[in-house]
């Protein structure tokens, strides 16, 4: 019986597939890739099949994917990876029986090297808010994700619409207007950007709207939180080891 793999295809680079996702695509003849994949995946993609499938209503989705899975095992590349904001989850449960999900690397892991952070921090930030200011069915006001933010938390901020000076006047109250706040835009790709600030200035600093593409959805991460400028401390590591490591010796 072949299979559909839904392989966590990273932020955009190919570079970042993983050697489980690269064996699942060696094994597929028809491949399911948004846009940017066609092109950024296209040593991989040689020789199969290949189709948008954001061109496809399920219906006709499922007719191709029942077509080719006759003959060939299927890979949907999925943007980062199956954790957070993918839409490919009512075709995966669709077909749960013989699909596979590869795990990828998400835009948050990719952000968080980029930046060389962790995105919690002891006495800093134990919390970590994953969100987008809107969803499907809901407006941003509808969507409050402002009530999960404090100073000691740290948010993550996919699919952003609203406009970054209207986003850092919202945030401010909850986050303080010296709160570090940075933009990553198009990690991995060639395009890549990161502005750094913080709520009270970084509207001046970017020089493009990231948000405001009405054609596409944006492809900027919005991180904001103290660990973003603070260092970690040495005693913490020794802390670590003296109070955790070496007890678990013991
Ligand atoms: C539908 S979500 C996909 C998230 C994905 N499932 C993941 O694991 O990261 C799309 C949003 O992810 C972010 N995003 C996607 N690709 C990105 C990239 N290369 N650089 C920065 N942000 C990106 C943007 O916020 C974009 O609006």
């Amino acid at each position: 019986m072949n299979k559909i793999f839904f392989i966590g295809a990273g932020p955009g680079n190919s570079d970042y597939l993983t050697l489980k996702g690269r064996k699942c695509l060696q094994k597929s003849g028809v491949v399911f890739a948004p846009n940017i994949y066609k092109i950024t995946y296209k040593p991989f993609l040689r020789g199969k099949t290949v189709y948008d499938p954001m061109e496809y209503l399920f219906k006709d989705l499922k007719k191709l994917i029942e077509k080719h899975l006759i003959s060939t095992n299927i890979s949907f590349l999925l943007p980062g990876d199956e954790t957070v904001f993918s839409p490919f989850q009512p075709i995966i449960d669709y077909y749960s029986k013989i699909s596979e999900v590869v795990p990828g690397v998400g835009v948050v892991n990719a952000s968080s090297a980029l930046l060389k952070k962790t995105l919690d921090l002891p006495n800093v930030s134990n919390t970590i808010v994953l969100t987008s200011s809107r969803s499907l069915k809901s407006t941003f006001e509808d969507h409050n994700f402002i009530r999960f933010l404090s100073r000691d938390v740290t948010l993550v901020l996919f699919m952003n619409h609203i406009p970054l000076k209207e986003l850092t006047e919202r945030l401010i109250p909850y986050m303080g207007e010296k709160c570090p706040i940075a933009i990553v835009y198009k990690v991995s790709l060639p395009e890549e950007e990161v502005v750094i600030g913080n709520l009270k200035n970084i509207a001046s600093k970017v020089k493009k709207d990231y948000f405001e593409s009405k054609k596409e959805p944006s492809m900027a991460l919005v991180i904001v939180g103290y660990v973003l400028n603070k260092k970690a401390t040495i005693s913490s590591w020794d802390y670590r080891k003296k109070q955790i490591w070496d007890k678990r010796k013991k």
